[in-house]
């Protein structure tokens, strides 16, 4: 056990891809064999982010699916890196725009107005870019499919030592119901405007003690943070009742522990089913607030790189709310965390 204990990683990941690329492509490195792969439950994940009300005409163009590459052999994991692609239909109108090849350039879909709530301008600056769409293709939340791809394969092996997970959405503008999120929605689009939300993420029969109080970085609350922090659009990540701990003195706060049939259980759950850093056996209550999607139609005063003169920002197809879909990436990126923990308390090579 020794080794694992400090090793950090065993569920590791890497994609690539462009918004408007060839494909979007993950490696999954560390996966046990003899784990079922159920393609159908991948694209009904993908599906998911595509879906909720607000989402922009790109999601009517693409039909996301995956398809695997590598290891896997008739149905199951064999242990070798897992190859995930999905291809991106809009590549066909951008074959040219995009290409690889130094005798394509040209500076069709080109743009240099800085769009404010984007990578744009820092991107351009770290990565020494005057035309903004090399920042726009990789900086795009595009690529939270092939990341709720991974997050399925994730959340398939979760649900092999009985993990669930589930999300709610909690508020969109002053709106708490699903009526009132349409109403603010609608509203929001015929202004030419945008609109976040806050959701949370639920997972459920987490055995007590992933994660560790030993090191500040395998404390598993800080992982998770950042995993949902680091979504496009994510600006708040809080447990249970964490963003209200500033107002609620301490004796309701803590959740108190009582005991039945040689069986600690409690009557509240504000601490979101992390003590200390580790998972304390009650569920993972993970709560987020995605900021206003930052391309509006009505669009945000900026200015244009080319000569720093002052304009507005360039304005593509986009969301005028994303929060669904930004809930089932958060459940997919803490899969993902919890799919490492898991298999470094459970090193096996094989299922
Ligand atoms: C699922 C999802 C869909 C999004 N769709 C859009 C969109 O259509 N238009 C847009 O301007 N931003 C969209 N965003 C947000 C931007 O990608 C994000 O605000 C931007 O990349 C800057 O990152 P930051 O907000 O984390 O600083 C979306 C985010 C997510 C998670």
């Amino acid at each position: 056990m020794g080794d694992l204990e400090v090793m950090l990683e065993k569920f590791r990941f890497l994609t690539s891809g462009e918004s408007h690329g060839k494909c979007l492509t993950a490696i999954i490195d560390g996966l046990p064999s003899g784990l079922v792969i159920d393609t159908d439950f991948i694209n009904s994940e993908l599906k998911r982010r595509q879906q909720g009300y607000g989402r922009g005409g790109r999601m009517n163009i693409e039909s996301d699916t995956v398809e695997i590459t590598s290891g896997v052999r008739f149905g199951k994991t064999t242990g070798a890196p897992l190859t995930l692609v999905i291809y991106n239909k809009d590549f066909e109108n951008w074959q040219k725009i995009m290409s690889a090849k130094p005798e394509d350039e040209s500076d069709e879909k080109s743009f240099t107005a800085y769009r404010p709530g984007h990578a744009d301008y820092a991107g351009s600056v770290k990565y020494n870019h005057k035309d903004l769409r090399n920042v726009l293709e990789r900086s795009s939340a595009r690529k939270t499919a092939i990341e709720t791809a991974v997050g399925a394969v994730a959340k398939l092996l979760l649900k092999h030592y009985g993990i669930t997970c589930y999300s709610n959405i909690l508020q969109i503008g002053s709106g708490t119901s699903e009526e009132e999120f349409h109403a603010e929605i609608d509203k929001a689009k015929e202004a030419g405007d945008t609109l976040g939300g806050k959701f949370e993420v639920v997972f459920e029969n987490l055995p007590v003690g992933l994660g560790s109080y030993v090191q500040w970085d395998r404390a598993i609350d800080g992982k998770i943070a950042q995993a949902v922090m680091s979504i496009p659009a994510v600006k708040s990540v809080s447990f249970g009742n964490g963003q209200h701990g500033y107002k609620i003195p301490g004796s309701q706060f803590h959740d108190q522990m009582y005991s039945e049939n040689g069986k600690i259980y409690r009557k509240t759950n504000n601490a979101g089913g992390v003590e200390g850093g580790m998972t304390n056996g009650e569920n993972l209550v993970v709560k987020a607030v995605m900021k206003p999607i930052p391309t509006l139609r009505t669009p945000l005063n900026t200015v244009d790189s080319s000569n720093m003169t002052e304009t507005t920002a360039h304005f593509e197809r986009s969301d005028t709310c994303a929060v669904e879909a930004c809930a089932v990436v958060a459940e997919a990126r803490i899969a993902c965390v919890i799919a490492n923990e898991i298999m470094l308390v459970n090193p096996a090579d094989h299922l």
